[in-house]
């Protein structure tokens, strides 16, 4: 047998049949006006398929009228956002083999649109509320002041641009906000991906807007909403310590302070030394 051959073999013996459970929902449909789920089986995938490469078979294979929706592939638009097996992700950056395809033959994974937001059709779902609470918190730099003469950039230490890192990150994919059980409940909630957004600006030093986002989301549909619930951190497909942003503003808000960030430990520590 040629190395190729041997080669081929061995990519066949990995291959899996995977079903896919989709909810479908087609309002303009004559016949089906209601969501219902239906089930699409694939032959013959590698084990590092992608369910998004999975949703495109469906559609380029046996069904041309799959509504979805994606851009870059890459993990960078957050235009996927999907719910997999339960849990929102990015069906761009799930493989199969996280699924069991790569200890079982044949694989069966649901996939639904995003909670909260409504559907349009299949996995699309209107994210207009989603951006109109992410307009709401002011979501860009503000600063009248003229620029230093003795340079072109507002300068700043690398302490205070580590303080706002980690939101900078966010690419407002809208699944920490859909798996939010607060926001489920009341849509009116600001929810965690603008607070994230509001969290980069508000403690960045060069910006002069943090009093008035603090004040728009010391409102009554601002941070206080959180329950603290954690849906949001395990579902950022970018690792962005997201209950921990929104503890970072309500700590501010309690403080009434824009001056920087005061953390958890820092407290603990307060009160221990007291
Ligand atoms: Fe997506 Fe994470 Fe931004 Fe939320 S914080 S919108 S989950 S990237
Ligand atoms: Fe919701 Fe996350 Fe708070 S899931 S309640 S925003 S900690
Ligand atoms: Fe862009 Fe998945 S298609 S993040």
């Amino acid at each position: 047998m040629s190395e190729a051959s041997i080669v081929n073999e061995d990519k066949r013996k990995n291959m899996v049949d995977v079903t896919l459970r989709l909810r479908r929902y087609n309002p303009e449909s004559g016949t089906q006006k209601k969501p219902y789920w239906e089930e699409f089986t694939l032959k013959n995938c590698e084990p590092t398929d992608r369910i998004l490469d999975l949703l495109h078979r469906i559609k380029w294979e046996q069904d041309g009228t799959l509504a979805l929706r994606r851009s870059c592939a890459h993990g960078v638009c957050g235009s996927d956002a999907v719910r997999i097996n339960g849990r929102n992700r990015l069906a761009c950056k799930v493989l199969i083999n996280e699924m069991g395809a790569d200890t079982q033959p044949h694989i069966k994974v649901q996939v639904e649109p995003i909670l909260g937001l409504p559907v349009q059709k299949d996995l699309i779902v209107d994210m207009e509320p989603f951006f109109a609470h992410y307009r709401d918190v002011m979501p860009f730099f503000i600063n009248d002041t003229p620029v230093p003469t003795n340079g072109r950039e507002r300068l700043q230490s690398k302490e205070d641009r580590a303080k706002f890192d980690d939101t900078t990150k966010c690419i407002l994919c809208a699944c920490c906000t859909t798996s939010c059980p607060s926001f489920w409940a009341n849509g009116k909630y600001v929810g965690p991906a603008a607070i994230v957004q509001a969290h980069r600006f508000i403690f960045d030093t060069r910006d002069k807007g943090a009093q008035e986002r603090i004040n728009i989301l010391a409102e009554p549909n601002g941070v206080w909403r959180c329950r603290t619930i954690f849906n949001c951190t395990p579902s950022c497909p970018r690792d962005i310590e997201v209950t921990k942003a929104i503890g970072e503003v309500k700590l501010a808000i309690q403080r009434n302070s824009t001056e920087g960030i005061i953390k958890i430990t820092d407290i603990k520590e307060a009160v221990f030394s007291s």
